[in-house]
């Protein structure tokens, strides 16, 4: 498989677990109880500054390429192209509104910002599905190794500054909070074997 596919599927699986925390989160908030909004803020502040400004315009490379290869793909990668755009600024409105609550800056109705939430983690969660389910396959089967090399030389590879090697200062502690979660699922894991 393609080295640029298998970064973006490993991003993928990175978003999806802020995905779940977020879940969680809104969960807690839609139940009525206090969730954690720094650490949606925290979310949202990564998903905001890396994957929009770094995974998504990776993945217009390989779709414009996709598109010069291929026309009938054009549909499903417009969709997508305009997903990266209305997924950028709705994630920016949903983190200006969890920061307004963070602040006290803002009164906000609780279903405003619940909704925002909402619709950004199933919009964002629907476009990777559809890329891992059309997209991906897609173009591993109509780019060329040339093809490849091309947009990964395009790409300027930039440490992703949670999942990559150092975590920034300003992500530790939504770190922390994923390892605690992963230490959960594995024992979670292991208990249910043991069962
Ligand atoms: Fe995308
Ligand atoms: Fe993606």
């Amino acid at each position: 498989m393609s080295e640029v596919i298998k970064r973006l599927n490993a991003e993928h699986r990175n978003i999806a677990k802020l995905l779940d925390l977020l879940d969680t989160e809104l969960a807690t908030f839609h139940a009525g109880e206090q969730p954690d909004f720094e650490l949606m803020l925290d979310i949202m502040d990564y998903l905001t500054h890396y994957p929009d400004t770094f995974h998504h315009p990776k993945e217009d490379l390989l779709f414009s390429r996709l598109r010069q290869l291929d026309a009938s793909s054009h549909h499903v990668v417009e969709k997508l192209r305009k997903e990266h755009e209305s997924l950028a600024r709705e994630g920016i409105e949903f983190r200006n509104a969890l920061r307004g609550m963070v602040n006290d800056e803002a009164l906000m109705l609780r279903n405003t910002l619940e909704h925002l939430g909402t619709h950004y983690a199933e919009a964002l969660r629907s476009h990777l599905d559809t890329e891992e389910a059309q997209v991906f396959p897609h173009a591993l089967e109509v780019l060329k190794p040339a093809d490849w090399k091309e947009i990964d030389e395009r790409i300027c590879q930039r440490d992703d500054p949670l999942f990559g090697k150092a975590v920034a200062v300003e992500f530790q502690d939504l770190f922390e909070e994923i390892l605690r979660l992963e230490a959960d699922d594995r024992r979670q894991g292991a208990n249910a074997e043991t069962a």
